[in-house]
């Protein structure tokens, strides 16, 4: 390949081992980085701290010890060419990103700035370094729109997919809905374009449900942590003013739990010859899929409480199923999830139990 050619193979050597995380403070970021620390990476964390929860990732990783943190913005050319031609990196996950389809809608220009000018960031600088990293991006299923061909059944409590009874695969029309998703999909295109153009050795992962630990849930992203902390503060004030959610609750994604995401990251950079310049829905898969409906009764049955909720119209753009047939990751990856719902969840629980002291 000719851009690996350009890097001699002794430098090469040399950069084994060493990884870039943007958005290292984030949910998915930190327990990257956490576990590349572990597994004896050299490790370089790169955020803005803009998200809520980010500062305390970061001092969670630094009481670990193994991370360099540099302080810094994606939307800047200049500070992720810096730190890239510093960290001289092997892989860079690429995981900072404006997360949420309701922000991006409030501030569409910060979204695409964030997403898409920040990922041209870090294609430019490993471009203009010949160097060749593996470089992984998280996009997400919202590339696919409102995904009009799936036959969809209404059930008690939840829609499932006659059309699709393995989910959606690779091959559903993009169809870029919403600011995010539109700046989501830009970025994905120019990750896939710049393994055909420039032999960058860059992969990409279209996510819908991650959850786990270190996951600051907010009431616009990170749906499971948010209804988990939910349900613990209906435990301990079973008064308290209900809680609202947006549709009818049916509305159905796969939960993929961080661990498994992270153990699915480092597959890409181990198979990175069959990975590159390819595109991989990323998920629970269909066992491991679940409506709000189905969250709240495992909530219950975990925490003991009766959920009583307020329902809001349906969001902008919200499928109303989505889960990803993760067969071509499984054959080319040889991943697959590890940690079904029921646990996810109950891990889920304990961390935000933790959190809210
Ligand atoms: N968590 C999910 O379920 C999910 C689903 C689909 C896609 N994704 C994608 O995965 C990636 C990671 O998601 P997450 O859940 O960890 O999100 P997160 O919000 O927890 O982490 C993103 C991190 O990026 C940082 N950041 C934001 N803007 C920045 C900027 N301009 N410069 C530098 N850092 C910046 C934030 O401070 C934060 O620490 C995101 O790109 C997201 O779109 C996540």
């Amino acid at each position: 390949m000719a851009r690996k050619e350009k890097v001699g193979t002794r430098s090469y050597q040399l950069m084994k081992k060493s990884a870039l995380v943007t958005g290292g403070c984030g949910f998915v970021g930190s327990n990257m980085a956490a576990r590349l620390v572990r597994d004896g990476w050299r490790v370089t964390v790169f955020d803005s701290l803009v998200r809520h929860g980010a500062a305390e990732n970061l001092k969670w990783l630094q009481s670990q010890g193994g991370i360099q943190f540099i302080h810094g913005d994606v939307r800047n050319a200049h500070d992720v060419a810096r730190v890239i031609a510093s960290a001289k990196p092997s892989a860079i996950f690429h995981l900072a990103g404006q997360v949420a389809m309701t922000t991006s809608m409030e501030n569409p220009r910060r979204d695409f700035e964030t997403n898409v000018v920040g990922s041209i960031n870090v294609l430019e600088s490993v471009r203009q370094l010949k160097i060749n990293p593996v470089i992984v991006y998280s996009s997400s299923n919202k590339v696919y729109g409102d995904l009009p061909e799936l036959r969809l059944k209404e059930e008690k409590l939840r829609y499932s997919a006659t059309s699709h009874p393995r989910g959606v695969d690779e091959s559903a029309p993009l169809d870029f809905q919403t600011p995010y998703g539109c700046s989501k999909g830009a970025a994905d295109q120019y990750m896939l374009d710049y393994a055909r153009g420039y032999g960058l050795n860059t992969v990409v992962f279209r996510h819908s449900t991650i959850f786990g630990g270190r996951q600051f849930a907010t009431f616009d992203q990170g749906w499971v942590g948010w209804f988990c902390q939910q349900a613990l503060e209906v435990k301990k004030n079973p008064k308290r003013k209900r809680f609202t959610i947006s549709g009818d609750g049916k509305q159905v994604r796969d939960l993929l739990f961080v661990d498994d995401a992270v153990e699915c990251y480092l597959a890409a950079v181990k198979n990175v010859s069959v990975a590159r310049g390819q595109a991989f829905n990323i998920g629970g898969g269909i066992a491991n899929s679940c409506s709000l409906l189905e969250l709240f009764e495992l909530l219950e049955e975990f925490v003991g409480v009766k959920l009583n909720y307020r329902r809001l119209p349906w969001r902008h753009s919200d499928q109303k199923f989505f889960v990803a047939d993760i067969r071509k990751a499984k054959r080319l990856l040889q991943w697959s999830p590890k940690l079904n719902k029921r646990r996810g969840v109950k891990r889920m629980l304990e961390w935000a139990a933790q959190m809210n002291g």
